[in-house]
């Protein structure tokens, strides 16, 4: 068998992190990279469970990648991540007949595992859950100048409608001196803005090192232009950890903070923590210590039992906190959860109705946020040539928002500070760079 391999991704940057790693993993035992899965021997597929449109969207890739081997390539399919942590050898129930199955936290022994494949009959599953489980990824070639980089794994919170607790497990974190290291070998490949990973990074806790301590320890390193990180919970954020944001000038000013809902009631059966009142408090004192800070979150619709005065007060919260930008889903009842046992009593259609309110505010708040842009200057990271308009560079301001500008005299990696001359919902326009080399917060 030739040693090639082909990835596909699914789910949170998290998964995009694990991925990276197996590629790594697998160059280092001689693998190269495919263009496609029908040009690779081995294709794996890493999932995500969080809601069931997640699952079935995986498992009718699984199937379309089945029949291609029927035709001889790939040789091996795998399904990793989440959903191959949930489901296990269920998969085959569910149209999946796969040679690999493997959960998040059995990944290192992946090459001698395809090595032992050949002589199989069914396939190998292991779903394990190993606690300490944390991967470390140095890999010797990084193409892009931004870097995500894992500071802890699973989670603790177990809020009622979520999975990630069961398919990743309990909450660990990396060691402050790996993390350092991590980051400083991106650093060396070129990465000019890395960001830190974790279902709950405001608890961190590696070697007794609390996360505002982290981002500080992670300013000082040299070479490194800018920091992110997400995703913070909103009952453990600390007000060091915003003191940290408005002292750093490496850390940019946007803040990732899930409000779910705006409907104490329905936060309580989330078991999310907190308040509408004491998140709204934690807003307040972070845009007061934080200058320019954008903030973003995520939103649920169809909880069980939200009635039209819970989505009223979501309604609310979006209008009063206006958002930079918001994720907004519909509740899905994963097995095993909590809220599972709750009854789904929220139509679908009920759900599409109460989404498309909010995003509808949202969009109009996006809109006016953008408008206020123009000809104001913005700093930019330049990530690379526009997929789209030949000539244009693409790249992220300091509150993540996607810019464009011309190519002319600027390259890949350079900060620089330029002037917004158009805008649209999701894209910036810069069509005059004034400085290079960044500066402006
Ligand atoms: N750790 C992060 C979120 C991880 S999941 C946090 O605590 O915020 C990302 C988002 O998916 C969540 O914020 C939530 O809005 C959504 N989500 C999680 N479980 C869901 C479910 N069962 N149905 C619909 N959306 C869900
Ligand atoms: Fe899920 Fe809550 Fe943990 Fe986020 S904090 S991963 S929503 S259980
Ligand atoms: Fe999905 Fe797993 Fe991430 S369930 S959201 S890929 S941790």
């Amino acid at each position: 068998m030739d040693k090639t391999y082909f990835i596909e991704t699914y789910g949170c940057q998290m998964n995009v992190y694990d991925s990276e790693f197996i590629a790594d993993l697998l160059s280092m035992k001689g693998y190269s990279r495919a263009a496609s899965p029908e040009d690779a021997s081995v294709v794996l597929i890493n999932t995500c469970s969080v809601r069931a449109r997640a699952e079935r969207k995986a498992i009718t890739r699984v199937q379309q990648l089945v029949a291609l081997k029927r035709s001889g390539r790939p040789a091996y399919i795998g399904v990793i991540g989440c959903m191959a942590q949930r489901l296990g050898s269920d998969l085959e129930k569910a149209g999946c007949r796969v040679d690999l199955i493997l959960g998040p936290d059995t990944y290192l022994d992946l090459p001698q595992i395809i090595d032992g494949l050949e002589n199989r009959d069914g396939p190998f599953v292991d779903i394990g859950q190993d606690p300490a489980c944390l991967y470390s990824l140095k890999p010797r070639v990084h193409d892009s100048v931004t870097a995500f980089v894992t500071i802890m794994r699973g989670c603790n919170n177990f809020c009622s409608f979520c999975i990630v607790p069961y398919v990743r497990g309990r909450e660990r974190s990396k060691p402050l001196g790996e993390v350092v290291a991590e980051v400083e070998h991106m650093v060396g490949l070129g990465v000019k803005e890395v960001t830190l990973l974790g279902q709950n990074v405001s608890s961190y806790c590696g070697d007794g090192t609390d996360f505002a301590s982290l981002l500080r320890r992670v300013s000082d390193i040299e070479g490194l232009r800018r920091i992110r990180f997400t995703t913070s919970h909103p009952r453990d954020l600390t007000p060091e950890v915003i003191e940290a944001m408005r002292e750093l000038a490496k850390v940019c000013e946007h803040l990732h903070l899930p409000l779910q809902s705006g409907s104490d009631r329905i936060l309580k059966i989330m078991n999310r923590g907190y308040t509408y009142g004491q998140y709204r408090d934690t807003v307040e004192l972070a845009r007061s210590r934080v200058p320019g800070l954008a903030l973003t979150t995520d939103l649920m619709v169809g909880f069980p039992s939200e009635d039209d005065a819970d989505h009223e007060a979501t309604l609310q919260a979006v209008k009063d906190i206006a958002f930079e930008s918001a994720f907004t889903f519909k509740y899905s009842a994963r097995p095993g959860t909590r809220a599972s046992e709750l009854e789904d009593d929220v139509p679908d259609a009920e759900k599409t109705r109460r989404l498309q309110e909010i995003l509808g505010i949202e969009n109009r708040m996006i809109d006016a946020c953008k408008q206020s842009l123009a000809g104001q200057e913005v700093e930019i990271l330049v990530e690379g040539a526009s997929k789209r308009e030949e000539g244009y560079l693409t790249g992220r301001t300091r509150k993540n928002w996607l810019a464009k500008l011309p190519a002319k005299g600027v390259r890949k990696g350079e900060v620089v500070v330029a002037r917004v001359t158009g805008v649209s919902r999701w894209m910036i326009t810069c069509d005059k760079v004034l400085l290079k080399g960044g500066g402006l917060i």
